[in-house]
């Protein structure tokens, strides 16, 4: 990166009784950081965050977020101006580039990513290994990664012209291979890629169409898809996006690496929260049995998925979107009075209300509407991580690129504070008791 942060002088620290002074780093935005590299070398202790609450684990000029206002900014981009006046494709751009493009740049962009959208020929064999009722995660997992075997010519990561054409290739291919993954559970035949078609109808028709009868799109369920990728584009050192960056530290490949990422993404606790939020609302039923569910969560027998947020301490301004991606959606395919939405809505307003939440500052969070969208859409449960995933391929690769192309990056290499034995001699078989 070529505009380091400022310093603003240093931190003191006493280290049984040894002062060592920490430099302090100012971004744009955002707490200031203490500089601890030097911490070990100095004094021979190292820090200690399980779970990284306290820690920046890089530098990134890429995406904000204010947990406690309900800030998001892409590239200082408001999140609610993204997804109102862009498009998803403008939004991709923004995040690998730093800027958003001009209309020929746009042109010239979306015209790589149509480009790359189909899948070598031999690559649908892959899909066939699976059983039919894998999970589509499971088989994104296996199926991203295997792209390495795939595109050679663009795993040479010193090399920026490989890094931005494996970017493309991803983002072009992600919603090839979403879509085949739902179309294999389905056992239905695969549906090429149509050049004419914008990002988010191309991927609505290869999940939708099928031979039998013509496809015709829904401008509002495009839109509304558009959105959804917009709004999960990027979200700054999540677990994922860690994930990518940390194993493309040791200089892995950009599929490997996005592999990788989509099988962090899996987990309840992250993307597969949308998956869990929607089961939830269709078990509670009726806004009736609200209260005794909530009662469960204050006895910790369960969580209320869709709620709570590493950093989001107010409403997550991508749920306001969503929410109103779902009214919109539902008005047009679905009933406006849907009981889920019902339930959705009713367990938002208890929740923004009652103490146990209000005292732990738990507020909605994107995957809270998602699903009740999603399955009207027409997608099961089990594809609402996919689509998450294919949305923040971008974000994985932009912060990927951002890490490579960084002349401090080292290979990330965490220690530990070790609990175990410590050190003793081995015991033969015959002499342990
Ligand atoms: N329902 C009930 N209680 C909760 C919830 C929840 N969803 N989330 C946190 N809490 C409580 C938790 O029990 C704890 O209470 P106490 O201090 O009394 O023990 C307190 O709030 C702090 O919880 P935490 O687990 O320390 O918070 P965290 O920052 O580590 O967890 C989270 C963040 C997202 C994992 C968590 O809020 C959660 O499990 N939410 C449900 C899953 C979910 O919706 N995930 C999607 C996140 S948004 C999409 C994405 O970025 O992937």
């Amino acid at each position: 990166m070529d505009d380091k942060p400022a310093g603003l002088g240093a931190a003191s620290l006493d280290v049984k009784g040894q002062q060592v002074s920490l430099p302090i780093m100012k971004g744009t935005l955002g707490p200031d950081v203490v500089d601890i590299r030097k911490l070990y070398g100095e004094a021979d202790v190292f820090t200690f965050d399980p779970g990284f609450t306290s820690t920046a684990s890089c530098e990134s000029a890429i995406t904000f977020i204010d947990g406690d206002k309900g800030v998001l900014l892409h590239r200082g981009y408001p999140i609610d101006q993204l997804a109102e006046k862009s498009n998803f494709l403008e939004v991709c751009y923004l995040l690998l580039n730093g800027e958003l493009p001009t209309a020929g740049e746009f042109a010239k962009f979306d015209k790589h990513i149509t480009y790359h959208t189909m899948l070598h020929e031999q690559f649908d064999r892959f899909f066939g290994g699976f059983r039919r009722d894998a999970h589509p995660m499971a088989i994104m997992v296996g199926a991203v990664g295997a792209l390495s075997a795939f595109y050679h010519d663009s795993t040479d990561i010193h090399d920026p012209e490989q890094r931005e054409i494996s970017a493309h290739r991803l983002i072009a291919k992600m919603p090839t291979i979403a879509a085949r993954a739902f179309k294999y559970s389905l056992g239905q035949p695969f549906v090429h890629p149509r050049n004419e078609l914008g990002y988010a109808e191309n991927f609505l028709r290869m999940c939708f169409a099928v031979p039998a009868e013509d496809y015709v799109s829904n401008p509002v369920l495009t839109r509304a898809m558009d959105r959804i990728f917009t709004l999960h584009a990027d979200h700054e050192q999540n677990a994922s996006t860690s994930t990518v960056r940390l194993a493309g530290s040791s200089g892995a490949n950009p599929f490997a690496c996005i592999a990788a990422g989509i099988a962090c993404l899996w987990g309840p606790s992250h993307g597969g929260a949308n998956e869990e939020a929607l089961n939830m609302l269709k078990e509670i039923g009726t806004p009736e049995r609200i209260p005794e569910f909530i009662a469960g969560v204050k006895d910790r027998k369960y969580r209320l998925m869709g709620f709570g947020h590493r950093v989001y301490k107010n409403y997550d301004p991508r749920a306001k979107v969503m929410q109103q991606s779902a009214k919109e959606v539902l008005a047009e395919v679905g009933d406006p009075n849907d009981p889920l939405l019902q339930v959705a809505q009713e367990l938002e307003r208890i929740a923004l209300h009652d103490e146990f939440f209000v005292e732990r500052k738990l507020y909605p969070n994107v995957d809270f509407y998602s699903g009740i969208t999603l399955s009207a859409m027409g997608f099961p449960p089990e594809m609402f991580t996919v689509l998450f995933a294919l949305a923040r391929t971008v974000g994985w690769i932009a912060q990927w690129k951002e890490m490579i192309s960084d002349p401090s990056q080292k290979i990330g290499r965490p220690r530990q504070l070790y609990t175990g034995p410590a050190q003793r001699d081995f015991v033969p078989l015959e002499q342990r008791g």
